[in-house]
């Protein structure tokens, strides 16, 4: 074991598998989690702050003499955590907060794909209601909305018709329910969604697998959007030549896009991307690890993870990552009524008889009983060579966990069976 201290940012199964890679890092002594969850607890000594208290995980960074710090969520980013803990003369992996406009804000995110020939759907941005209904009115439905700022998922609706549309945009330009803003109109495509993730320092870009997640709260993709129900690696419906196009014409190219306005990225970017009858668009860019997309990828990564993220945080050029053949699968375990309203509190017992690895959501230890305490509870994913056999061994860990308030999607990789 090393002697390196990290500090992990977050406390969801997106971080878990951050700090499960760290773990198994020659160079990692001691890994932080700030605010962590009971599953992290096992490989990493959790500390009770916020992942948005900048100071309070600045001044324990210092105090703890922390050697790197790996931001998960968004949030402290757009905040300005990374560039705060620069400042302080300490390392950290993630985007500084006018690197992370790619993700927090729509309208910026378009101007970087403009200017640099990424292709993605047409647009236009309004901030007068009159304006935008009338736009929205004059073109095919459904239409696309897009709040421009943080709405914690809630920003994107697409709207079937008129009415829809009026409802969407009056509480967006007219109600401020989401706060000030500007809503980005955008034509709707059409064929299957991936994920692509990178580690991006300035222009150098180290690709990830890719992965699928599954936004729907039901089976045969019914129902509400959620933070994701599940995912898999080793997607048939992209080639070899997309992946390839998507590296060179939308990852690349952002990365340069950025580097040339001035605001380098550093950290992870997160490509949601669309296979569309007119070739590959972006859908979106995130400017951090996909959740629960990078539970199935991390478990992959057979490099040192310090080693990458110790490289991107100094802007030092990093070994090519290498990865397992296996693919990966994940199911999500979800409280009833997730993504509403739903209660927390639930024993959760069986989870030592699970194979593979149960990354934990929202969970807590509570005089020594595991409860749930999140809309998102765990995640089972298995690793095998093939889909079939780690779907296989995803949901016998899946019956091993017993709870009364859970529920998930029989059905994850459908599109991957089907094809
Ligand atoms: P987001 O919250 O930005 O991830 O968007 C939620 C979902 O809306 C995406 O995963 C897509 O399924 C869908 N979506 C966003 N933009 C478009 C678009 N231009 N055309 C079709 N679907 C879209
Ligand atoms: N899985 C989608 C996201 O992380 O935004």
């Amino acid at each position: 074991m090393g002697d390196r201290k990290v500090l992990v940012v977050g406390g969801g199964g997106r971080e878990h598998a951050i700090v499960e890679a760290l773990s198994r890092s020659a160079q990692v002594g001691r890994i932080y989690c700030a605010p962590g969850n009971a599953g992290i607890a096992a490989l990493a000594e959790c500390v009770a702050i916020k992942d948005t208290d900048i100071a309070g995980l600045k001044a324990f960074a210092l105090e703890q003499g922390i050697d790197l710090t790996v931001v998960g969520p968004e949030a402290a980013l757009a905040k300005g955590i990374a560039d705060e803990f620069r400042a302080a003369g300490l390392k950290i992996f993630g985007h500084t907060a006018a690197a992370s406009r790619i993700e927090t804000s729509k309208e910026f995110a378009k101007e970087i794909m403009a200017s640099s020939g990424i292709p993605t759907a047409d647009y236009r941005s309004f901030t007068d209601f009159d304006e935008a209904f009338a736009y929205v009115c004059s073109r095919p439905f459904p239409a696309v909305l897009k709040y421009d700022g943080l709405a914690a998922g809630k920003g994107v609706v697409i709207a079937a018709d008129k009415a829809e549309a009026e409802a969407a945009l009056k509480d967006m330009l007219l109600d401020g329910k989401f706060g000030e803003g500007k809503v980005v109109v955008e034509d709707f495509l059409t064929g299957p969604e991936f994920s692509l993730m990178c580690f991006v320092d300035g222009r150098r870009v180290y690709p990830m697998p890719m992965a699928q997640d599954h936004k729907r709260a039901y089976e045969g993709d019914k129902g509400p959007n959620t933070g994701g129900m599940g995912a898999y690696t080793a997607l048939p419906f992209i080639t070899d030549e997309d992946r390839q196009y998507a590296m060179t014409a939308i990852m690349q190219r952002a990365a340069d896009a950025m580097a040339d306005a001035g605001c380098p990225l550093s950290g992870v970017l997160y490509g949601g991307l669309m296979k569309t009858p007119q070739g590959i668009k972006v859908i979106e860019f995130n400017a951090r690890f996909g959740d629960p997309e990078t539970e199935v990828v991390l478990p992959l990564i057979e490099s040192d993870m310090y080693s990458i993220f110790e490289a991107v945080a100094c802007g030092q050029e990093a070994q090519e990552p290498v990865w397992a053949s296996d693919v990966t699968f994940g199911v999500v375990l979800a409280s009833k009524g997730y993504p509403g309203s739903y209660e927390k509190g639930y024993g959760i017992s069986g989870v030592e008889n699970a194979g593979g690895i149960v990354f934990h959501m929202g969970t807590k230890l509570q005089d020594g009983v595991l409860r749930t305490s999140g809309g998102r509870v765990m995640m089972c994913v298995a690793k095998a060579p093939t889909l079939a056999e780690a779907r296989d061994k995803a949901y016998a860990s899946v019956a091993e966990i017993r709870c009364d308030n859970l529920f998930y999607r029989k059905d994850i990789a459908h599109i991957a069976f089907e094809y």
